[in-house]
């Protein structure tokens, strides 16, 4: 199977969880490349959602990649249990992380793609130490706890700011935008030099259905990946 260039992955945060295996098929047949689990404490985030359960749930729906984004504080106690379940991309937030490189370390030695990343209100400057140990770096583009937020368009500037930091060190990471993407976005993300958006309400809320939603999508991604 070869690598996508630009990589869409529906964040399961707005699917109907009474058909969470259906809506997840639907994705995969639609194209979708990764599918995205936010995984919320309560605490480090003001909303709770699910545990490795079901992501263990996704795993047995889908061949895809499952991108698991740890909106939680002290990630670092549940990396075996989210690797166990299945995940194969674990994506942790600076802002929870006081050893950082230790625990993206401990993330590939479980042997899976190891993901940093950050609120609207830290600036990139916190990745330079570690961003030549990362695989992807997942920029928040609203603040984390909900999907269907508006898109906050002052985080455009830190999108290009960290594809010139990766472009400097020759890392090969995904760039990975994280809310309010839909087809009004999306241009300018790209532009940013984003390749990878996850997308909770233009994919399972679009009128035609979840399929509809990522075809939308990956038609403005069709002019790119040449
Ligand atoms: C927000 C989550 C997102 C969310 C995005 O805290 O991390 O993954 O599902 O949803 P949309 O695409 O609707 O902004
Ligand atoms: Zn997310």
């Amino acid at each position: 199977m070869t690598m996508p260039n630009f990589v869409i992955a529906p964040s399961i945060l707005s699917a109907d969880f009474t058909r969470l295996g259906a809506e997840i098929t639907t994705c995969e047949q639609g194209g979708a490349d990764w599918i995205h689990v936010d995984i919320m404490d309560g605490h480090f985030v003001p909303n709770m959602t699910i545990g490795p359960l079901v992501v263990e749930a996704c795993r047995r729906a889908t061949r895809l990649p499952l991108d698991v984004h740890l909106m939680i504080e002290q990630p670092e106690r549940y990396l075996e249990a989210f690797a166990a379940a299945g995940s194969n991309r674990l994506t942790v937030h600076v802002e929870t992380c006081p050893h950082l490189h230790r625990t993206l370390q401990q993330i590939q030695a479980l042997g899976l793609k190891a993901g940093v990343t950050l609120n609207p209100g830290t600036p990139a400057i916190m990745l330079k130490e570690i961003l030549p140990l990362v695989d992807l770096v997942l920029v928040m583009t609203v603040n984390p706890g909900f999907g269907a937020q508006a898109f906050l368009p002052e985080t455009l500037a830190k999108v290009n700011e960290i594809r010139q930091m990766l472009a400097a060190i020759h890392s090969p990471a995904w760039l990975e935008i994280d809310g309010g993407v839909s087809e009004k976005t999306l241009p300018a993300l790209l532009a940013a030099g984003a390749n990878a958006f996850v997308a909770g309400n233009a994919v399972f809320k679009h009128p035609d259905g979840p399929a509809a939603g990522i075809a939308v999508l990956k038609q403005i991604l069709a002019g790119r990946d040449l």
